[in-house]
């Protein structure tokens, strides 16, 4: 994370910025001494402090098994804080780190919990805090409900607490259940001591600020939106690549795959945001109202014959490759894979909306690990002219127009239209129009946890997941889940370091088209 510099040519236009600072809040994170909480919140609150919008009466409480004192977990925070986020003045540090505090404990035992709320009470007394708990689980999705329960039968979670001030938030990383039935499951638990507008669900990739700006690009500009149909669009590509393996986690990922792993949530979200109606209003419920609505309207998928064949998603799974000129070795030797390990990879998918505004109109997703390039982009692809006046000279069909929203990592948006070239009468080519937000507004972009965890401090919900958000996709998966439950295939096999694989090129090839090349601005 860096400090911006932002161009001068930005400086002098005008520019809206809304930022609200966080209130006063007790922050409990359970599994404080983790890869998450080292790596992102830790640097995320530290540039959090730095911008001003931390509140005086702020604490953390960190909370998991291993056994530190106060002093040790901050020097734990420092060094992580230092990693994660260069130029932090000592003084910014020494004031952050007097707020950090530090309980070890067993997350099943109910006495933990005791010591917790004795701990906080006095913390509150301390930091003059008046106003919400938050309680951020950054732990294995298998000690959520544990955690959920002893929160709410020790009286941490307040749901009925008539001062609302009082009212505490849950947060909650995804993955948000691995069928629908386990979400459900783990949503009654939450509803039990928590209610729906109390709970915070993480999916890291809507505080982003390219994925954001998706809304701001369609809503805040006229032109776009009367051409944001069936009638003008001719398809609409998602795709997150990554270069990156299962590294550590195959434990966790070797029971997910990249169906549960990025396709339930990160695309469907970024599908969402791209396809649905205009809210009524930035506001929480408006733009969440949309977004299900939108996931609802997507054509259930049609798995019953045979996984492969007519069900409009394909898996694949990386075999031995080469990345970046390196040697890569096959998922299934990854230590922590099962050596017969049926985890899909990479998943593609052909999905159509039925509205009126996206009937027939193919959205193609696609993700995987180990790929020839780390790219995150939208690439909207126009319906071609209905007539070319350049038919003489044998320009029949022209390029269509193509508008990419690169997500990540060279951030920008490019539009691609036709153009005369200087020189011969009749010269035509296509251009890129690009815009870089590292051009413009320099440095890196702001950590997306930075403003997750402002969010959930100041009470906005735009960028949590509701229930019925989750629900939704579930239910549209579960089909193909259990298909590749029944089916004994192996995932086709793709080489480490490829764009593609036959079958998934055949999803589009059967409409007459192909995946962009990984795009970039
Ligand atoms: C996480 C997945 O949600 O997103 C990881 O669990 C994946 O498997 C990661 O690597 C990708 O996030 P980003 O921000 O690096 O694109």
């Amino acid at each position: 994370m860096a400090t911006q510099e932002i161009h001068p040519s930005v400086a002098a236009l005008d520019m809206i910025c809304v930022e609200s600072a966080a209130p006063p809040a007790a922050m409990v994170v359970f599994g404080a001494s983790g890869d998450l909480v080292q790596r992102k919140l830790l640097p995320s609150l530290a540039e959090i402090r730095r911008r001003g919008l931390l509140n005086e009466h702020f604490c953390l409480l960190g909370c998991s098994r291993t056994e530190y004192s106060d002093e040790q977990y901050r020097q734990f925070a420092a060094e992580a804080v230092r990693q994660g986020l260069g130029g932090i003045s000592s003084d910014e540090l020494t004031d952050l780190l007097g707020r950090i505090y530090y309980l070890s404990g067993d997350y099943a035992d109910p006495a933990t919990y005791d010591r917790i709320k004795t701990r906080l009470a006095e913390l509150r007394k301390k930091h003059d805090i008046p106003g919400c708990n938050l309680y951020y689980l950054s732990v294995p999705p298998i000690l959520y409900e544990t955690i959920i329960e002893r929160l709410g039968s020790s009286n941490l979670s307040s749901k009925n607490d008539p001062d609302c001030r009082l009212k505490s938030r849950l947060v909650v990383e995804k993955p948000f259940g691995r069928d629908l039935l386990t979400a459900t499951g783990l949503n009654q638990t939450i509803s039990k001591w928590f209610e729906e507008s109390q709970v915070y669900r993480i999916d890291h990739y809507l505080g982003k600020e390219t994925v954001q700006n998706i809304m701001i690009f369609r809503f805040a500009n006229a032109m776009f939106e009367p051409v944001w149909n069936r009638t003008h669009i001719d398809n609409v590509q998602i795709t997150i690549a990554e270069t990156l393996g299962v590294e550590h986690r195959a434990g966790y990922y070797d029971k997910s795959g990249a169906i549960r792993d990025m396709f339930q949530n990160h695309m469907l979200q970024m599908l969402a945001l791209v396809a649905m109606e205009p809210p009524t209003s930035f506001d929480a419920e408006a733009i969440r109202d949309e977004k299900v609505k939108l996931l609802r309207a997507v054509r259930p998928f049609d798995c019953q014959w045979s996984p492969e064949a007519g069900c409009s998603i394909v898996r694949g799974q990386y075999g031995v490759g080469k990345t970046n000129g390196r040697e890569i070795s096959a998922y299934r030797s990854e230590e922590g894979v099962a050596p017969n390990s049926k985890t899909e990879t990479y998943v593609a998918a052909r999905l159509f909306i039925d509205n009126w505004r996206w009937k027939d109109v193919p959205f193609y997703l696609r993700t995987g690990k180990r790929l020839a390039k780390k790219d995150t982009e939208i690439v909207v692809t126009f319906k071609e002219i209905p007539h070319s006046l350049f038919g003489s000279v044998g320009l029949h069909h022209m390029p269509p127009n193509v508008l990419a929203f690169q997500i990540q990592p060279e951030e920008g948006i490019s539009l691609r239209f036709q153009a005369k070239r200087p020189g011969s009468k009749i010269c035509i080519g296509t251009l890129d129009m690009k815009f870089r937000y590292k051009d413009l507004f320099g440095g890196e972009m702001p950590e997306a946890y930075q403003r997750l965890l402002l969010d959930c401090m100041t009470g906005d919900q735009t960028l949590f997941t509701r229930f019925d958000g989750i629900e939704v996709t579930w239910r549209l998966l579960m089909p193909v889940l259990e298909a590749w439950q029944r089916s004994d295939e192996r995932p086709y096999v793709y080489p480490a370091g490829s764009e593609s694989f036959p079958q998934a090129n055949a999803l589009l090839e059967a409409d007459g088209r192909q995946w962009h090349p990984f795009y970039g601005v």
